[in-house]
């Protein structure tokens, strides 16, 4: 018996806002809204009529905190969920604030634009202090503690499925197969084919940023930055097969270090083919990657959002890609005084995520997630004050709501390691 305002209507929410209809027993009324609202109404025009869910839409810019409060109150939901853009997650958590409703998102804050001074100081001064030079870091949101404490409101960021499911293997693995987790690997790969010479499967923007950033790892209580794309290994997963994969920066090791105790290295790797790399360098080299405004014939130009309006619209991919993903985390560590090694992972078919939602396989890794993690906050199954990842509840009810609602999950002891 819950109601949810969900930010955006994407390809990530649109998965999440299918779940919510099928879960009505849960969200009994959803609000859909976003800077389009012509896409909230073509999904909703969609969904009536096969789901007891009641929805309505709304146009909103989510940069507009007035306008964002304005919007809850009306509503009244029990939580929003914000699918919209990493760029809107301090405005939506400003507005939570002050209409007093809980948060939940699924990727952590980035500055859209990463020239402006207010930004560079701070980012700066992370760089020289932790190390690694992402745009992306929990440091914004997770200065909110303090302020959701005192609402009594919970916040709870990156429940996607890397960050999230992710954080909660890790979560799961340590309550129920290790005394200690020593090394976590996350291993990311898409075994998927959409057909495309080159194509990003979710926000093309978002997804460069992180793809040509250095990659990083933690390593005894530090990090270790490395050129983009220059540790290489090749893994052969479970339901897909041998794929080169590339060791990333990525948000949740950021979490994972914080709130696993002992862990002495935390790496993340995902698979890329060699025509995704070589058209990524192409477009780097040429500037296209670039967040800084350029002047083309007396307009100024963000050379990464113009390439977005080229490629192909993520959404767009779903009836093209065959194939499975398979992304999960290997663990080493220490079960009764013995080494013990772990892995638990999933794996999802493009194609039938298509037929049940209408979208790919990684919309669907992340909105299913995205839905459980606000149907555990709504219901009053993970509420605590403040700002949390995933890793810092109770893994045992997010596990059992995979199974159900469709990422099934494995267990496999033994499993090869990455060297
Ligand atoms: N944790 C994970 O595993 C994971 C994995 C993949 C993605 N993600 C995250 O999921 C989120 C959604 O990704 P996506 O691929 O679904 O992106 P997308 O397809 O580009 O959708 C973004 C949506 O946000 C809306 N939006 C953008 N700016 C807005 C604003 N100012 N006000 C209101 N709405 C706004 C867009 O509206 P328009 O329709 O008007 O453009 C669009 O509907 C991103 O934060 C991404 O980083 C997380």
């Amino acid at each position: 018996m819950s109601k949810l305002l969900i930010i955006g209507c994407g390809g990530v929410a649109s998965v999440a806002i299918h779940k919510c209809c099928q879960n009505s027993e849960v969200f009994t009324d959803i609000c859909i809204a976003s800077r389009t609202v012509s896409k909230c109404d073509a999904l909703k025009e969609k969904l009536e009529g096969t789901t007891k869910t009641r929805i309505t839409t709304a146009q909103i810019d989510a940069e507009d905190e007035a306008a964002l409060v304005a919007l809850i109150r009306e509503y009244q939901p029990d939580a929003v969920l914000n699918v919209a853009l990493p760029y809107q997650d301090l405005a939506i958590m400003n507005a939570c604030l002050e209409a007093g409703v809980h948060y939940i998102d699924t990727a952590n804050y980035e500055a859209e634009d990463t020239q402006d001074p207010a930004f560079r100081e701070v980012y700066e001064k992370r760089c020289r202090e932790l190390g690694f030079t992402a745009y992306f870091d929990y440091s914004w949101q997770w200065n909110y503690q303090e302020k959701f404490q005192k609402a009594g409101l919970t916040a709870l960021l990156g429940s996607g499925f890397d960050p999230g499911v992710t954080s909660v293997f890790t979560a799961y693995a340590l309550k129920h197969y290790f005394d200690e987790i020593h090394t976590i690997d996350i291993l990311d790969c898409n075994g998927g084919d959409h057909g495309y010479p080159f194509a990003t499967n979710f926000n093309p923007e978002i997804n460069l940023r992180e793809v040509s950033a250095p990659g990083s790892y933690w390593e005894n209580g530090k990090w270790v930055e490395v050129p983009a794309m220059s540790i290489h290994r090749e893994y052969d997963f479970q339901q897909v097969g041998k794929k080169d994969m590339y060791l990333l920066h990525h948000e949740e090791i950021e979490s994972l270090a914080k709130n696993i105790p002992g862990v002495k290295r935390i790496r993340f790797f995902m698979t890329f083919g060699q025509s995704y790399l070589t058209h990524m360098n192409c477009l780097q080299n040429v500037g296209m990657l670039s967040t800084e405004p350029v002047e083309f014939q007396g307009q100024s130009i963000v050379p990464i959002q113009f390439l977005k309006a080229l490629l192909p619209d993520p959404a767009s991919l779903g009836p093209r890609t065959v194939g499975k993903t398979n992304i999960g985390c290997i663990f080493t560590g220490i079960k009764d005084g013995k080494e013990k090694t772990l892995s638990i992972y999933n794996v999802c078919d493009h194609q039938e995520c298509y037929k049940e939602v209408g979208s790919q396989a990684i919309s669907y890794t992340t909105g299913v997630p995205a839905m459980i993690g606000a149907m555990l906050v709504a219901t009053g199954v993970w509420q605590k004050p403040g700002v949390f990842n995933l890793e810092e509840f109770d893994p045992d009810p997010f596990m059992d709501a995979l199974n159900r609602w469709g990422l099934p999950w494995h267990v496999e002891e033994n499993p090869v390691l990455v060297d």
